[in-house]
């Protein structure tokens, strides 16, 4: 088991994620102008001079009721959130591993820690930073290919746990100006960078169950958890950017922008 079998491979990921959660949500009303949600409170001032720390401190406690869901705002249950497939690609069909990751249920986001905010209202910029003890994702895989001179194959229940998993929701936005003459945000731009401290990853029923090799190749793919994560991390910020984004506008679509930054 050599530990940079993996690390010359070149990695893709493709994450083939239609969140369908979000489907039955899809906007129609377009004039609406609620308040923000009661457990959100009123709001920042947008002339705060400390209006970083006042969305912190009134966001943080806010994300666990968000992610029960809310109907009102049209935002599905974001704890466990379903991802429906992950593939991740290893080197060639000769050295390398493919593996497909599907119906996957992330775990965790309830207990995430909002830590800051950086907002530039005058540049319609914002970045809020995140922490995460830990955040498992259950589902399935099938995985075939060749690592070690081992034809490696198999399908069954897959087990991947990060924990340490900072994260970083950085988005662009513009004012949209609606027919009832209030001002929406409207997100033109974003991405979340991902990265975690440590991975274990369990594959179940490896080589038709064979409990030795399946053992050895689920240490294998232990040992090499960091090239694992070089094609999950980003795929997996690309699925929690995209609830984020999806959340931010289920809320923005309703929530006019001077009832998310009340001037006082
Ligand atoms: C996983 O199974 C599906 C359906 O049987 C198959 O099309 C796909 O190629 C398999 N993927 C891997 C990585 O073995
Ligand atoms: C998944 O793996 C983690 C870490 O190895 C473990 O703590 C957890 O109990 C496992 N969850 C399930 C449902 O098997
Ligand atoms: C947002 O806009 C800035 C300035 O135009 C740009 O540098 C950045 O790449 C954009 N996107 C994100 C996600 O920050």
């Amino acid at each position: 088991m050599r530990p940079n079998i993996l690390s010359f491979l070149s990695v893709s990921a493709f994450l083939l994620a239609v969140f369908s959660s979000f489907i039955s949500f899809a906007s129609s009303a377009k004039l609406q102008a609620l308040p923000l949600p009661s457990y959100v409170g009123k709001g920042c001032s947008p002339n705060d001079p400390k209006l970083n720390e006042c969305v912190v401190r009134t966001g943080a406690p806010a994300i666990k009721k968000i992610a029960q869901g809310d109907p009102k705002y049209r935002i599905p249950k974001l704890d466990p959130l379903t991802i429906p497939q992950i593939k991740i690609r290893q080197g060639t069909r000769q050295v390398g591993l493919s593996l497909e990751l599907n119906n996957l249920q992330m775990y965790g986001l309830k207990d995430v820690d909002f830590r800051k905010a950086r907002l530039d209202l005058n540049k319609n910029h914002c970045e809020w930073d995140f922490f995460l003890k830990t955040m498992t994702m259950i589902g399935k895989y099938n995985v075939s290919g060749q690592v070690l001179v081992l034809p490696i194959t198999g399908e069954g229940d897959a087990n991947v746990t990060v924990t340490g998993v900072t994260f970083t929701f950085i988005y662009n936005y513009t004012l949209e100006k609606r027919a009832n003459g209030l001002e929406y945000v409207k997100v033109t731009d974003y991405k979340m960078p991902f990265q975690v401290t440590d991975m274990k990853i369990k594959l179940d029923n490896l080589f038709n169950g064979d409990r030795l090799l399946g053992g050895n190749m689920n240490q294998f793919l232990n040992e090499n958890w960091q090239e694992i994560m070089k094609e999950l991390g980003p795929a997996m910020g690309d699925a929690l950017g995209e609830i984020f984004k999806q959340t931010l506008t289920s809320m923005a679509d309703l929530v006019p922008f001077k009832n998310i930054f009340p001037k006082d």
